[in-house]
């Protein structure tokens, strides 16, 4: 069967790394202005780097849990399209093998002056000069509000292409992800969503599995066979 799967914060929760829009989330403790726009970049480099290097050693001290394992399981069993919305890289952690990385990633640098891309070091700053052009233009590979999101055709194909789509611990509140579950349907692909709560697009799906990622989506991959 041929599957594709989108992976938000919620998924990475229950191996310890914060969500966006909880409580406690990233977005309740930083101005999303501040740290994931390339005009809150422009105005402080420094700030933004501090920002992705603490998210940095948090995604290296995490581990991968029971969802990222089950979807890695999935991929060995079915034709599995695995996007993420995540930049942590737990599901390459996980055995995952091809890992679609529509918001970038904190293993990735990139040089804002000539485009060149190497792998990150765990802690970066504005001086670091780039690999490629020797200027001191480095930013974190992360896709920030207002950019065009990563590998949008070969998303879209898979959307079109899949027999069944699966959300996963998103709270649908970010296009075009958010959309992801509408251009499913409309081309006649069985939709569900895995998460703890209701999403903002939850009626976009045919069938809801409520609870934590850790235990919903383990009994959601052996139900497929
Ligand atoms: N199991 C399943 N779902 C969970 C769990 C869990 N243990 N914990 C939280 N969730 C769900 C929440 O109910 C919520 O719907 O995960 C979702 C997290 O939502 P957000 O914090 O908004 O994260 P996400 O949807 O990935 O954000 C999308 O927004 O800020 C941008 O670029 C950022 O990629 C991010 C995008």
């Amino acid at each position: 069967m041929r599957i594709t799967v989108l992976t938000g914060a919620g998924i990475s929760a229950e191996s310890g790394l914060a969500t966006f829009r909880a409580s406690d989330g990233l977005w309740e403790n930083h101005r999303v202005e501040d740290v994931a726009t390339p005009e809150g970049f422009a105005a402080d480099p420094e700030l933004v780097h501090r920002f992705y290097n603490m998210r940095r050693a948090a995604a290296a001290g995490a581990r991968p849990n029971a969802a990222h394992l089950a979807l890695a399981d999935l991929a060995r069993r079915h034709d599995l399209t695995l996007v993420t919305q995540n930049v942590d890289d737990l599901h390459e952690r996980a055995g995952s093998p091809d890992v679609i990385h529509m918001h970038g990633s904190l293993t990735g640098a990139l040089c804002a002056a000539c485009g060149h891309r190497w792998p990150a070091p765990p802690v970066m700053s504005p001086d670091d000069p780039c690999p490629a052009c020797a200027r001191p233009s480095t930013r974190p590979d992360i896709v920030w509000f207002g950019e065009m999101p990563y590998h949008m055709e070969r998303i879209w194909d898979a959307l079109e292409s899949a027999d069944l789509f699966a959300a996963i611990g998103t709270s649908g509140n970010v296009y075009p992800a958010a959309g992801f579950a509408q251009a499913a349907r409309r081309g006649g692909v069985e939709c569900v969503e895995l998460n703890l709560d209701d999403s903002a697009n939850a009626r976009d799906f045919h069938r809801r599995i409520t609870g934590p990622a850790s235990r919903t989506v383990p009994d959601w991959v052996a139900s497929l066979g």
